[in-house]
């Protein structure tokens, strides 16, 4: 589970001090699917750097399964998230110098995992892409490259994935393919996901949606949607201890509001600023 308390982070900005988050509270149980939203500037990347705990915050505190990461060490902090989190960006981040297998396979072997060619082969598998394995980067199309992407954030089965606007630089179908493969790896294997993205389609398939404007929440929709949801999505299974800890969550009452449905409203303006994506570069074909 994911926890933030009074979580701010104020930068300076020239001589004057500059709160790009202001004090926000939330949870994200584990094995949920969530989506962060909002314009451009809103804070998003900044609050996913700070669940991650690749950002300090200037106050509040960082809780990931009861531990407080604000209080690690670096050494204990790296530890933490190579255990438990894989990140996908924007960008896809991939070394242009390995091939798309490498890209998976040297990672684990720096970590020492003992059979990081098995599992590489077997994670580019999961993401379809065994007949590419063996090129680089730059032979492979956007969609191929945020795949391989996602198969090295996969490499230690991470319980939490972080998403940041993965399908922001690909086209829509290649955007809705990784969207698939996401939620196919939360049914899978019950991966709690906090994805950023601007797409309000993409952000209505989620369990629960953050709105933040102005590094503020405008709208905390975390709140638990009912097991087969407003969403339409049979196919999506929960992981077993995802729906036991919301049966706990539900009992104990800690959110007492009703379950919502997706007012499509609320999602306006991530359509209005769609157009507005830092390069969006046009999808290389393959
Ligand atoms: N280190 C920093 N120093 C000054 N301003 C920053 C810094 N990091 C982020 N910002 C500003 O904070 C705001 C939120 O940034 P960010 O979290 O990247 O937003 P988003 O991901 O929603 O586009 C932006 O206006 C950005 O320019
Ligand atoms: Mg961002």
């Amino acid at each position: 589970m994911i926890q933030l308390r009074e979580v701010s982070k104020t930068v300076m900005s020239g001589s004057e001090p500059l709160t790009i988050l202001h004090p926000l509270t939330l949870q994200i149980l584990r094995g949920q699917f969530v989506a962060i939203v909002g314009p451009s500037g809103s804070g998003k990347s900044t609050l996913l750097g700070l669940i991650a705990g690749l950002d300090a915050p200037t106050t509040g505190e960082v809780l990931i399964d009861e531990v407080d990461i604000t209080k690690l060490d670096e050494d204990s902090l790296a530890r933490l998230r190579g255990e438990k989190i894989g990140f996908v960006f924007q960008f896809f981040h991939l070394i242009p110098s390995l091939t798309a297998y490498e890209n998976v396979a040297v990672p684990m072997e720096i970590a020492g995992v003992a059979d990081a060619r098995q599992r590489a082969a077997s994670l580019l598998e999961e993401v379809g892409l065994t007949g590419r394995a063996h090129h680089y980067p730059s032979q492979l199309s956007g969609g191929e490259q945020q795949r391989v992407a996602l198969a090295r954030a996969l490499a230690n089965d991470p319980p939490i994935v972080l998403a940041d606007e993965p399908t922001g630089n690909l086209d829509t179908a290649n955007g809705r393919h990784i969207m698939e493969l996401l939620r196919s790896i939360h049914a899978a294997r019950g991966t709690t996901i906090v994805l950023v993205t601007h797409d309000a389609e993409l952000a209505a398939m989620t369990d629960g949606r953050l709105v933040l404007r102005d590094g503020r929440v405008v709208e905390d929709k975390l709140a638990l949607q009912p097991p087969d949801g407003a969403r339409g999505l049979p196919e999506q299974v929960e992981g077993r201890q995802a729906q036991s800890e919301r049966a706990e969550h539900a009992s104990q009452g800690e959110r007492t509001e009703e379950p919502r449905v997706q007012s499509p409203s609320s999602l306006d303006f991530a359509r209005d600023d769609a157009g507005a994506l830092e390069g969006s570069a046009p999808e290389r074909s393959s």
